[in-house]
């Protein structure tokens, strides 16, 4: 080895341990800075609202696990913290809301949890949905069948339903915008499209009592749709955290769905505790990192908070502000909905949405799959980019090895979590018509 190799060699090696010691110092310096926060919130709470009720987690995890693990995931309590593990943390306000909730028995609105509300938006497009009068349901965009459809004989029965789930931070627009334009005309005139903002994102409630567990959002899917248009049959399309959702559906519905298309899935094969799965699913997502920037965000925004609630409180409280100055900075008249769609959630339900949704939910995913491959029914069919940062490629090729029979996987070259879809709206609309018309005749599974 020559020297001038030898020394890259250390410097790199340099490099790496500088920078795993500034990662540590840095992620040391966010834990005491999420604990300050904790008192911080606690009194201004107080001051604003008479009461501080928003929950948090940084109490002592051993008395907690007990309490609601069943619903509760255990991401939340678990988070490895410095100063939790020296049993410095909760001494502002004990995490109590849920004990308090079981005791009560119903969780109404005063008895259970609540949340202060000072911190959120509060302008029309935000609560808009704790209206007088308003149902309390999912904002659900529904494409209608062509008049033609009706003349048809067979009517409506003929037609075939599609749910659209989105991923986290984002909106029915994801797919609305994008690949329901590139469907062909053919396509539209059968299928009826449904695309829902998930509970807790874009134009649909985020109540401050619900825990955003895998459980409510399929509740409310029934609620919103299921129930609502009477659909005997439908197929599912999802993103990202959606995909979680679609599987529970699935395999709460393994008789109505036709087809699943999961694009991105987060999936992690269950551990042998139940506890590890939500850990490694919070570390795989948003592990603690400084670079680059966007993980950083994220894994901040993952693991603490009440610095978290502080980011909220700065861009999702003021959003028609820093739409404003967007709007300003780039001459546009219009926002891009990506844009739009990131600010539009309470902290409560983007922070319990990725814990409980997202690393809870991953726990639960096998189960969903098993019933879903016992049933024979339905394929799972998984569109993945091979670039993807976000959710790593290795969790499609993991559900595809765990569930050959069951999982189809299609590996796209060169594209990411969001191009996989966006770059080539095209090909993914032909792809879906495929995997639509190709699951049509079930009586094929169902005879073999
Ligand atoms: C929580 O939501 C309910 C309605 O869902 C509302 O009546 C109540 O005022 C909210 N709590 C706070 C603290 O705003
Ligand atoms: C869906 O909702 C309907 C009524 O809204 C209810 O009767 C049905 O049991 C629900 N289905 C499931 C699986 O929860
Ligand atoms: C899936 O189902 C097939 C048969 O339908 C079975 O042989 C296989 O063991 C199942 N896989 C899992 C992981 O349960």
């Amino acid at each position: 080895m020559s020297a001038e190799n030898l020394a890259g060699k250390w410097t790199r090696k340099c490099g790496r341990t500088l920078l795993h010691s500034l990662t540590c110092l840095v992620f040391l310096f966010l834990d005491f800075l999420d604990a300050l926060l904790c008192v911080v919130f606690k009194l201004v709470d107080e001051f604003f609202e008479g009461e501080a009720r928003t929950p948090c987690y940084c109490g002592n995890d051993g008395e907690n696990k007990q309490m609601e693990s069943e619903t509760l995931s255990d991401s939340l309590c678990m988070r490895r913290n410095v100063l939790r593990k020296m049993g410095f943390l909760g001494f502002a306000r004990k995490w109590k809301m849920c004990r308090k909730k079981k005791d009560d028995g119903d969780g109404g609105v005063n008895g259970g949890l609540m949340v202060n509300r000072w911190s959120d938006c509060g302008c029309n497009s935000c609560v808009s949905w704790t209206k007088k009068g308003h149902a309390h349901k999912l904002h659900v965009v529904v494409t209608h069948l062509p008049l033609v459809r009706t003349e048809v004989p067979t009517g409506d029965e003929a037609a075939e339903n599609v749910i659209f789930l989105h991923g986290f931070l984002s909106s029915s627009s994801f797919w609305t915008e994008t690949v329901f334009s590139d469907l062909s005309e053919s396509c539209k005139g059968h299928y009826r499209l449904f695309a829902v903002d998930l509970l807790g994102f874009g134009r649909s409630p985020k109540p401050n009592d619900s825990m955003y567990t895998l459980l409510d959002h399929v509740e409310m899917i029934n609620k919103s749709v299921v129930s609502p248009f009477q659909l005997n049959s439908f197929h599912l399309v999802a993103h990202s955290m959606g995909c979680i959702i679609a599987l529970a559906l699935a395999a709460k519905y393994p008789n109505l769905v036709k087809s699943v298309t999961l694009v991105a899935p987060p999936y992690f094969p269950s551990a042998k505790d139940g506890a590890g799965t939500s850990l490694t699913a919070l570390n795989k997502l948003a592990g603690k990192t400084l670079w680059p920037p966007l993980a950083f965000g994220k894994s901040v925004m993952s693991w603490y908070e009440h610095v978290g609630r502080c980011f909220c409180f700065l861009f999702c409280r003021n959003h028609r502000m820093w739409e404003m100055i967007l709007k300003l900075f780039t001459l546009r008249r219009e926002l891009r909905f990506t844009e739009v769609d990131l600010t539009r959630h309470t902290h409560h339900s983007a922070w319990h949405n990725m814990h409980n949704t997202i690393c809870g939910g991953a726990t639960m995913t096998d189960e969903h799959l098993e019933t879903l491959n016992k049933s024979r029914s339905v394929k799972v069919s998984i569109i993945h980019g091979d670039q993807d940062m976000e959710v790593p490629l290795e969790c499609s090729k993991n559900m595809k090895m765990k569930f050959p029979e069951l999982v189809q996987l299609n590996i796209v070259p060169n594209a990411d979590h969001i191009s996989v879809i966006f770059h080539r709206a095209r090909d993914f609309a032909k792809n879906l018509e495929h995997i639509w018309a190709s699951s049509q005749n079930p009586s094929i599974s169902n005879l073999s």
